[in-house]
């Protein structure tokens, strides 16, 4: 055979296998990010859209490690929170970055009663359960497929969380789909299956601060959150079932209000809910579920001109002021992180859901497909 068959042939094989995480695909380059105390590899991705957004992550939870985004002058900067190595995110991250799973968020007691039988969970929040256990889907190490489709780049992150992980029942196959598009979209897109009723709640919990690294604040950030109601919560942080009417609270965001304007009017209506959760820390209740994509937030940096919108299939976002970071964390490149130093919008179900019944359902059930989506799409005030 001459060499010109041969290389037809090479490229005809090569074009019909799958991409794997250690082929070449374009737009996406990989190396090493350290070796887990079992001795498996975790890999750190690093995906450069064509407008030059630049996303890395890692198998290790699909933790997005950093995200690099445009400003109104060209410059690009990293606006996500951090580490720089591996052992940092073993050692103890409050889910920086992270693919929360299978529940993100809290369920009561660590407890609930599905089909006539209780199943305990592990507790790792004092009695109750938060964001998947003591050994979370940020805590596993993925399946990675990167892919590249034209000007759209990405990787599937795979997961069999096996039936009993952390209390919960049946065997859950979970994937989430991480693609940088060319017009600075990140898109994310979960899907799950399961052999037996489950609770499912997946979400990705990166902290945001548009102003770039350095910036110890986002109480400068304007935020737009489409919602009437958050869901009130007690001391634990566990919704009492009620859903509280933002308008005339610090809580409505419904026009656009610098975060750090009302977060502090504890006495305000609606201020005992700042109170018990030490600043935002909330569910807000998204209209229109069932309709597909849907605008959840929109926060606007000034100094930079950043702006991210959130979309989502999700009926709520969790929006967290970053409350529980109190300068014990050393992230990127050295920087401390103060309180309030990044955001979370965490789209999801409500918390506790599997023990509310006046909530939407989380709960998937075999031969139902789980499967939802949320985008954060990037642009300027230099683009309006
Ligand atoms: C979520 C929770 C917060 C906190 C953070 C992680 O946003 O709602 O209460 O647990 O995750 O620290």
């Amino acid at each position: 055979m001459n060499r010109f068959l041969i290389t037809v042939l090479i490229l005809l094989v090569a074009g019909c296998t799958e991409p794997s995480s250690t082929t070449m695909t374009p737009g996406i380059r990989h190396k090493g990010f350290g070796t887990l105390p079992d001795g498996r590899e975790a890999t750190l991705y690093s995906i450069t859209s064509p407008s030059g957004m630049n996303m890395e992550v890692t198998n290790y939870g699909g933790i997005i490690t950093s995200l690099k985004v445009e400003d109104r002058d060209g410059r690009f900067d990293d606006v996500v929170l951090g580490f720089d190595h591996l052992e940092d995110y073993l050692s103890g991250s409050p889910y920086f970055g992270a693919i929360v799973g299978r529940y993100g968020n809290r369920i009561s007691n660590g407890r609930f009663s599905l089909d006539g039988e209780t199943y305990e969970l592990a507790a790792n929040d004092g009695q109750n359960h938060l964001h998947g256990g003591i050994q979370g889907f940020d805590k596993v190490l993925w399946d990675a497929r990167p892919f590249s489709m034209g000007n759209e780049h990405g990787i599937i992150f795979e997961y069999d969380s096996p039936d009993g992980e952390e209390g919960y029942p049946g065997n859950l196959s979970a994937k989430v789909t991480y693609m940088m598009t060319a017009d600075n979209r990140l898109i994310v897109s979960y899907q799950a299956s399961t052999d037996k009723a489950t609770p499912v709640n997946l979400t990705q919990h990166s902290y945001f601060n548009l102003a770039g690294p350095g910036s110890d604040s986002i109480l400068d950030h304007v935020l737009m959150i489409a919602a009437e109601h958050i869901t009130s919560v007690d001391a634990e942080l566990i919704p009492t079932g009620d859903l509280l009417a933002v308008a005339g609270t610090p809580f409505d965001f419904r026009v656009p209000l610098v975060i750090g304007s009302r977060i502090s009017e504890t006495g305000a209506a609606g201020g005992q809910q700042l109170e018990v959760a030490g600043g935002y820390d909330h569910t807000y209740v998204l209209s229109g579920v069932g309709e597909g994509l849907r605008l959840a937030a929109r926060v606007y940096e000034p100094t930079t001109g950043r702006i991210m919108e959130v979309t989502t299939r999700e009926p709520g976002v969790q929006f967290y002021s970053g409350n529980f970071l109190d300068g014990n964390f050393s992230g990127k490149g050295g920087n401390v992180y103060a309180d309030r130093s990044g955001f979370c919008l965490e789209t999801q179900h409500f918390p506790d859901s599997p023990n509310q019944a006046g909530f939407p359902s989380t709960i998937l059930q075999p031969g139902e497909l789980y499967n939802t989506q949320t985008v954060f799409a990037f642009s300027t005030d230099a683009d309006q």
